[in-house]
């Protein structure tokens, strides 16, 4: 865990990171004249980012990048912190200081943001832990324009999406659907949100046959949890309602998935049920004014003795039919039963998020999410644009009533899988049929899990969506 601390000084002692423009004048930060000399020759230069080795400290100088829009300068900050950050570990410093000398607090703090969470390790289940962890501990931050309550809120947030990272983190045989719900319950009574656990027992009473379908083939038992945060304060009379795919692990089921690679990551497959659990968190610890409640259902799917077939039909929680034809389409089950459920709260607007399908990390890959759904063209606009800020980058797919048709089934109301084609949007398809509200689908396969660092997050689970959903729900009006 990385600290960030509010600092009104500098002191010529300690490790700093001067952040900068081509034209700041680094003269009054304690280096000497031949310091000095080649800082500007590497400015000169055109670096960007300069290391002065004073032996008792170490100076840092950053110069910020302009890019053609705000958002990516922003970016680009973050990544420096994170290159940054793999330079104080690799020195084994504990504490550094971040100076804004810019005036633009903005993107200091992005530039503390990058640091601390390219600082997350998940390294707990090995017998030298303790010797490989990273030695940078605190990160003061320095600067006219910096808030403290700005400061606390990056705190939270970082805190969150690591938290979310862990929890994806963890595999299955530490972390099944009781585990998990156990985490939220946790997490609640710390931040101060009320959790609700169902069993099994009040899940089959609800008649949330998705659920029990893909719970089948498993000895642990299937949860769904129910999260809510309804400050006195709140801003909107109806809920913002989050649903996240709780799937802690997806073997594909008896429609198998190939054992060659396909299923290594699998463990990923609550990350959206993870993104949803630590927004919460955060925008509890946060006192956000904001009333939101987050639903996550939660099963492995597993081919054991009396998993699912293919064939099968189910009956959902809303009365509707499905012809169960992949038992490697879950997702959209157990989140169907979750956006049916959530119509008891008349959502002012209902987001899911889910690794939902290989179709939509296919098209983009890691670097966006895809999304699609009903809401307004004026909130559409506010998530894409919080996406840009927190640079968790929204590709809207087209959402046209044709590929509902793909379907379409015979025997049934629908069936679990569309054809050959477009296989991300007949997924939103299916779960637009549960939906009687604004909602909005966020496809996180591609960004929720990587198998190499990148910029400033490490291998794993990235804890996308939180830092998202954070922002969207500050500029709730
Ligand atoms: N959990 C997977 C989707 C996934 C793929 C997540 C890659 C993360 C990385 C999902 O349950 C799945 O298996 N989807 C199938 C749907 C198909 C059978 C219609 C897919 O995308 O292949
Ligand atoms: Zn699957
Ligand atoms: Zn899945």
């Amino acid at each position: 865990m990385t600290t960030f601390k509010h600092t009104e000084t500098l002191s010529a002692k300690e490790n700093i990171v001067l952040i900068g423009t081509e034209k700041t004048d680094f003269s009054k930060y304690g280096l000497s004249a031949t310091e000095l000399a080649y800082v500007k020759k590497q400015i000169a230069n055109e670096e960007h980012i300069i290391n002065v080795n004073q032996y008792s400290r170490r100076i840092v100088i950053y110069i910020g990048e302009e890019k053609k829009e705000t958002y990516l300068t922003t970016e680009a900050y973050r990544r420096a912190g994170g290159r940054v950050c793999g330079m104080v570990n690799g020195v084994k410093l504990e504490s550094i200081t971040v100076a804004d000398l810019t005036g633009d607090a903005n993107n200091t703090l992005a530039f503390a943001e990058g640091m601390a969470l390219s600082n997350y390790q998940f390294i707990h289940y090995k017998k030298d832990s303790k010797k490989i962890t990273n030695s940078l501990k605190t990160i003061n931050i320095n600067g006219k324009k910096v808030k403290a309550d700005d400061i606390e809120t990056l705190q939270i947030v970082v805190d969150a999406t690591n938290k979310a990272r862990s929890l994806v983190n963890e595999p299955v045989n530490h972390l099944n659907a009781v585990q998990l719900a156990h985490e939220f319950e946790k997490m609640g009574k710390e931040a101060g949100f009320k959790v609700e656990v169902l069993n099994k027992a009040k899940i089959i009473a609800l008649k949330m046959g998705g659920l029990l379908g893909v719970n089948l083939g498993s000895i642990d038992p299937p949860t769904f949890t129910i999260m809510e945060w309804k400050p006195k304060n709140a801003k909107n009379k109806k809920p913002y309602v989050l649903v996240g795919k709780g799937v802690v692990y997806d073997t594909g089921g008896l429609s198998l998935k190939p054992t060659a690679n396909s299923m290594d990551e699998m463990k990923c497959d609550m990350a959206g049920g993870a993104a949803v659990g630590c927004t919460m968190y955060a925008i509890a610890k946060a006192n956000l004014p904001v009333y939101v409640v987050g639903l996550v259902p939660a099963t492995d799917n597993r081919p054991g003795m009396n998993a699912y077939v293919p064939g099968d039909i189910l009956t959902m929680h809303n009365g509707m039919t499905v012809e169960m034809l992949n038992a490697d389409a879950e997702g959209r089950l157990i989140l169907a039963d979750a956006l049916s459920y959530a119509k008891k709260y008349e959502p002012e607007l209902a987001i899911d998020l889910a690794t939902l399908t290989g179709a939509a990390a296919a098209a983009i890959g890691k670097y966006g999410i895809v999304v699609m759904g009903t809401a307004e063209k004026k909130v559409k606009k506010a998530l894409k644009s919080s996406g840009e800020n927190v640079f968790e980058r929204l590709v809207e797919f087209p959402f046209w009533d044709e590929y509902a048709d793909l379907l379409k089934t015979e025997i049934a109301d629908m069936k679990n899988i569309g054809g050959p084609v477009a296989g991300a949007i007949t997924a939103g398809k299916f779960l637009e049929k549960y939906t009687s509200y604004p909602w909005m689908h966020f496809d996180i396969a591609g960004p929720a899990f990587i198998n190499a660092p990148y910029d400033y997050k490490p291998k794993g689970g990235t804890g996308v969506g939180v830092r998202l959903l954070f922002d969207f729900l500050s500029n709730v009006k």
